[in-house]
């Protein structure tokens, strides 16, 4: 067993840690090969390269997993949606051949996206990774949803107006989910050990929503990999009532975002607790983070937790904060 996997099913009393975007812009091997490489998407469908990136952390801290160097937004990419990144803007879709969409089989879906498989192979091969997890991820059916409607990443505004054509929603999403289902096969098969589901835009849905858009397809998502018998995370970002998502979607891991109460969190959820430092105590002094990992730490002593952010890791973090962060969580008692 990994130390992740023994934390997970409290087998051990040592802390684990992992970051999200524990791979990016704030380390300067990750820039060197991104200035080289100006179209994100080519270089996530680069083996070599993304296989180069996911254990760049590695090599400079003790994380007991990596998680694969890649983006939720492939999935759209697959599908047929043009994808690319703006600079100092983020990610821009293209329009939806909803036709093309439905006549996707998933033997095509796949061949677009050998490169991230191949490079989880070549990864598990690496000695990075010797007795360490290699989390695969897809977004979350609400998140892509929303990314693919909406064409950017959204405000809160934007979503009243997108979901007003129901009919063509229901039947996107369906293509969504089936087509989550493979990227998740794909990335088991290839040799992903655990995997995280991102809803990131959670937390813009109205509530009276959430059964359709969020709890139903993402317990299919669940289901499934649970059947393939590994776990399974969730980080249902800004969503209102972490519990209740627990009962209803029943995940493995939560992973919780900054905003919630840890002890509210730690006394009403039985299952595994992941995250929820402010990734901003990154930027700050030593002390604050000091008393900042420590005050999560102490919550969740004795309960199986995984130590992560509440999201991911800024660009302007210093890396020898990270490298601070990791020895405060594996050396605390
Ligand atoms: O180390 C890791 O966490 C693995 C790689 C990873 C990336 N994206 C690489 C990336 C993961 C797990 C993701 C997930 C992802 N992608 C999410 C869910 C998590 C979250 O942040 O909420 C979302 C919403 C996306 C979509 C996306 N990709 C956006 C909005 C952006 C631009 C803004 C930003 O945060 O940088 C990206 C680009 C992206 N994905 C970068 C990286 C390292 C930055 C690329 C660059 O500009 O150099």
């Amino acid at each position: 067993m990994t130390v992740l996997q023994d934390c997970i099913n409290k087998k051990s009393n040592i802390n684990c840690i992992w970051l999200m975007r524990q791979a990016g812009r704030y380390l300067p091997e990750f820039r060197k090969i991104r200035s080289e490489n100006q179209d994100f998407i080519k270089l996530c469908l680069n083996e070599n390269l993304s296989s180069e990136i996911t254990v760049q952390p590695l090599r400079r801290f003790d994380m007991d997993a990596a998680i694969i160097f890649s983006d939720i937004l492939l999935v759209p990419f697959a599908l047929g949606q043009p994808v690319k990144f703006k600079k100092d803007f983020g990610p821009l879709l293209g329009e939806i051949d909803f036709n093309e969409m439905l006549n996707l089989n998933e033997i095509q879906f796949t061949d677009k996206l050998k490169p991230v498989y191949n490079a989880i192979k070549k990864t598990k091969e690496r000695e990075e990774l010797r007795n360490k997890d290699l989390i695969g991820f897809v977004g979350a059916p609400w998140t892509i949803l929303i990314y693919m409607l909406n064409q950017k990443s959204p405000k809160n505004e934007d979503i009243e107006f997108n979901l007003k054509d129901k009919r063509f929603i229901e039947d996107l999403l369906k293509i969504i989910v089936r087509f989550l289902k493979t990227h998740i096969n794909n990335q088991i098969e290839s040799g992903a050990t655990i995997i995280q589901i991102f809803d990131s835009w959670a937390g813009l849905l109205n509530e009276k929503d959430y059964d359709k858009y969020i709890y139903n397809p993402t317990k299919d998502l669940v289901n499934f990999v649970k059947s393939k018998k590994i776990p399974v995370i969730c980080f249902p970002k800004g969503i209102n009532d972490y519990k209740n998502y627990v009962n209803l979607v029943k995940p493995d891991v939560i992973s919780i975002d900054y905003n919630v109460d840890p002890k509210k969190i730690s006394d009403s959820i039985d299952i595994t607790i992941q995250g929820g430092l402010n990734p901003n105590f990154l930027i700050g002094d030593r002390e604050q983070l000091k008393t900042n990992v420590k005050r999560y730490l102490d919550i969740f002593k004795g309960k199986p937790y995984i130590f992560n952010l509440g999201h991911g890791v800024l660009p302007n973090t210093d890396p020898s904060m990270v490298d601070y962060l990791v020895k405060l969580v594996k050396n605390h008692l």
